[in-house]
């Protein structure tokens, strides 16, 4: 299939890429580079062995771009993974994020119709689901209310999406919900890459072990949960990507709207990320607690049985290759792309 990415050059978005070339899939990217770099899909070409990657430096936001772009390059689905994605900065800049994450996907759409190119995949995210109901989360746990404009913005373009599928059902839409991608591609060529400080744990935990930054934060050690620090599910970024390729299978037997949680279904601690951390790479993580972080909750892991069933994806790495990998894209590229 001929796949329009947005967002490619970013952290996920570049794996998925890997991923997609692997499965003998095409792409071609479009991506503003307002939190990549050209450099990433370089990278990627040479990962796949391709001489490169068709890509376009422009924004979601541009209509005319988009349409210059897919009457180029005619594609049959899109993956859509533009967007802002700091939290804290959505609190400080919310029509920022609403316009970019929001207006942006509605002109996408709207071009992409014009194409008649009505097979998207969403990058959504577990954070629609609020503070959850249940535990293990399943997709039939009812969304909640988001503690960042960040949130609001993935689930308002998932209610967007869900009405214009219902209205067409010429439309095949999958709603792809994440919980915490983290590692990198194992050849340490590519990898996540911040800007400043981390605001995400094991970024920051790869710039305590190589000496960027003194010791981690870690933030509330009196949850409820078994060590008191905060649990989540984090899952390595390729097996996240993998899950894009299996949710290609589903828009090709025509889902109408479909909704997956891509999690391991394991939760783990931030102690016990450190722990794995350090067992995996042999170096010591210094850290200290710190109070809670505002909007954090205790404790959230997914249950992923639905994708599992219906796109025979199940997550394959555990958490000491996701640190390995961090780490292994960190010490290769100590200052990034
Ligand atoms: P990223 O910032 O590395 O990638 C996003 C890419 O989109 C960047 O390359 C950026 O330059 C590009 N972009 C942003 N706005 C654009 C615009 N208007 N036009 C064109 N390009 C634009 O982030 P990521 O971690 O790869 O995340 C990819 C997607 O997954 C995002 O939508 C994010 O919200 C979502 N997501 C990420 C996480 C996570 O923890 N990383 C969790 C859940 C969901
Ligand atoms: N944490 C620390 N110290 C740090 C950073 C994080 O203790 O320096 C803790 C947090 O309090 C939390 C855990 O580590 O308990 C994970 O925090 P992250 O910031 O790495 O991830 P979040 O679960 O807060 O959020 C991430 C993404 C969101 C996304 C969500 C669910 O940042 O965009 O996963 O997919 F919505």
């Amino acid at each position: 299939m001929k796949i329009l990415v947005t967002g490619g050059a970013g952290f996920i978005g570049s794996h998925t890429i890997v991923e997609l070339y692997h499965a003998g899939h095409d792409v071609v990217v479009v991506d503003n580079l307002c939190n990549s770099s050209r450099e990433s899909l370089k990278r990627v070409a040479e990962l796949v062995g391709v001489a490169e990657i068709p890509f376009f430096e422009a924004d979601i936001r541009d209509r005319s771009a988009l349409d210059h772009v897919l009457t180029e390059h005619p594609c049959e689905a899109c993956i859509h993974f533009a967007g802002l994605k700091a939290v804290g900065e959505s609190v400080t800049k919310p029509w920022e994020y609403y316009e970019n994450n929001v207006s942006g996907t509605l002109v996408l759409l709207d071009v992409l119709r014009q194409h008649h190119c009505c097979n998207l995949i969403f990058s959504s995210s577990a954070t629609v689901y609020g503070d959850p109901a249940e535990v293990p989360i399943t997709e039939a746990c009812p969304k909640g209310r988001c503690a960042s404009p960040y949130g609001q913005t993935k689930s308002m373009v998932e209610e967007i999406l869900m009405d214009m599928q219902k209205a067409d059902p010429l439309w095949n839409i999958v709603l792809l919900r994440y919980f915490n991608p983290v590692g990198a591609h194992p050849s340490g060529q590519i990898g996540e890459n911040p800007n400043g400080i981390p605001n995400n744990l094991m970024p920051y935990i790869t710039q305590v072990a190589i000496g960027k930054r003194p010791q981690l934060g870690i933030f509330g050690n009196d949850y409820d949960t078994p060590d008191g620090t905060g649990v989540r599910d984090y899952i390595h970024v390729v097996d996240l990507a993998r899950g894009h390729v299996a949710a290609l299978t589903a828009i090709e037997r025509k889902c109408g709207l479909a909704i997956y949680n891509l999690g391991t279904g394991q939760g783990y601690s931030v102690l016990d990320v450190v722990k794995a951390f350090e067992k995996s790479t042999g170096i010591p993580i210094p850290y200290h607690f710190e109070p809670r972080r505002p909007g954090d909750i205790d404790s959230y892991f997914s249950n992923p049985a639905k994708a599992a069933r219906e796109l025979h994806w199940t997550a394959q790495y555990g958490l000491e290759d996701m640190c390995r990998d961090s780490w292994n894209w960190q010490k290769q590229n100590p200052e990034g792309f």
